[in-house]
């Protein structure tokens, strides 16, 4: 991290510009209130703004510490507490994922605010071009620390870059190796159920006409449930989110299938009125998930 000493060297932050920043405190003053309107008007157009403005609280607490913010500018005092102050609010937008692109438009216009108030109160150019300078120096030097942030963020690594982007290609391989893998098995358990409604079938030829065609429904609806897990995950191998619904419809058509088998028998009763339980809150689940998705 860079010292505050080192950081005004670096943009020939002098005695002289304090006392211009200091100088130019009680016009701001007067404007402050102005200011953090016309920068929600400015940021209000950014597509995603409300994603991170998302309610009267947020704004409210932006826009106080906005104020102090801008105050701060024109306070006359940069040390290191007030360079800390700036990591931290920096540290802020990272944590919120606000992306960095945001903060430059925003500091684009901050600065665009503060020339056309330099132009506005200040008639002597020579006087307006030597306050800008000072004006320009220390936001290049805020917005130079509030990027800072977003690149000591990136900069988090456990080992080192080299080897973590190693570990996370090779993770991604072994992962696409497996859903391989998953898609194998449902192909082989396609074919299973295939055999099991053909054993099914063979007992309507028995003469046991109920029962073989209660469970050939059985294994049909099986059948159906291994085409879904089949569908579900070409579509997740090819970049599709995962499917949370295909999981209960899978519960779903298991219970489904066991009340038709238990039907068969008569004293099976209790055992009957547990699953139809059973199907009826996994059929709320599936609905409040189906409304979730839609
Ligand atoms: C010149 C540019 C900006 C400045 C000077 C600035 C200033 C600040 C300050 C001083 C804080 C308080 C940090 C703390 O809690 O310590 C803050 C937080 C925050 N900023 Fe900004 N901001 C800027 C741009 C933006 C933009 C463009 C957005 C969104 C589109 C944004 C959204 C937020 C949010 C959501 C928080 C957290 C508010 C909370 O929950 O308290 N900021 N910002």
């Amino acid at each position: 991290m860079e010292t505050i000493d080192r950081i005004k060297a670096h943009y020939r932050f002098t005695d002289e510009d304090v006392s211009n920043l200091a100088g130019l405190r009680p016009v701001m003053e007067r404007r402050r209130d102005e200011f953090v309107v016309e920068f929600y008007n400015y940021v209000k157009n950014f597509e995603e703004a409300h994603k991170f403005l998302k309610d009267e609280a947020t704004i409210k607490r932006h826009q106080e510490a906005l104020k102090v913010w801008f105050m701060k500018l024109f306070a006359g005092s940069y040390d290191s507490l007030y360079l800390a102050e700036l990591g931290k609010v920096g540290l802020a937008h990272v944590k919120i994922s606000l992306h960095a692109h945001y903060v430059n438009a925003a500091f684009h216009f901050v600065k665009r605010y503060i020339h056309e108030t330099l132009r506005k109160e200040y008639s002597d150019q020579e006087e307006r071009a030597r306050l800008l300078r000072s004006a320009d120096k220390i936001l290049d030097i805020n917005l130079d620390i509030f990027t800072s942030s977003y690149i000591e963020e990136e900069k988090k690594f456990f080992l080192s870059q080299k080897v973590e982007s190693y570990l996370i290609q090779m993770a991604n391989r072994f992962t696409h190796g497996l859903n391989l893998v998953l898609v194998l098995g449902l192909v082989v358990l396609g074919f299973m159920v295939i055999g099991l409604f053909a054993y099914d079938l063979l007992h309507v030829l028995d003469g046991d006409l109920e029962k073989g065609l209660l469970s050939t429904l059985g294994s049909l609806l099986m059948l159906w449930v291994v085409i879904e897990l089949m569908g579900t995950e070409i579509k997740h191998l090819r970049g599709g989110k995962f499917a949370i619904k295909v999981f209960i419809s899978v519960a779903l058509v298991a219970v489904i299938r066991k009340i038709l088998v238990t039907s068969l028998k008569t004293d099976a009763v209790e055992a009957q009125l547990s699953l139809v339980g059973a199907v009826a809150v996994l059929g709320a689940v599936y609905w409040l998930v189906s409304k979730v998705d839609s």
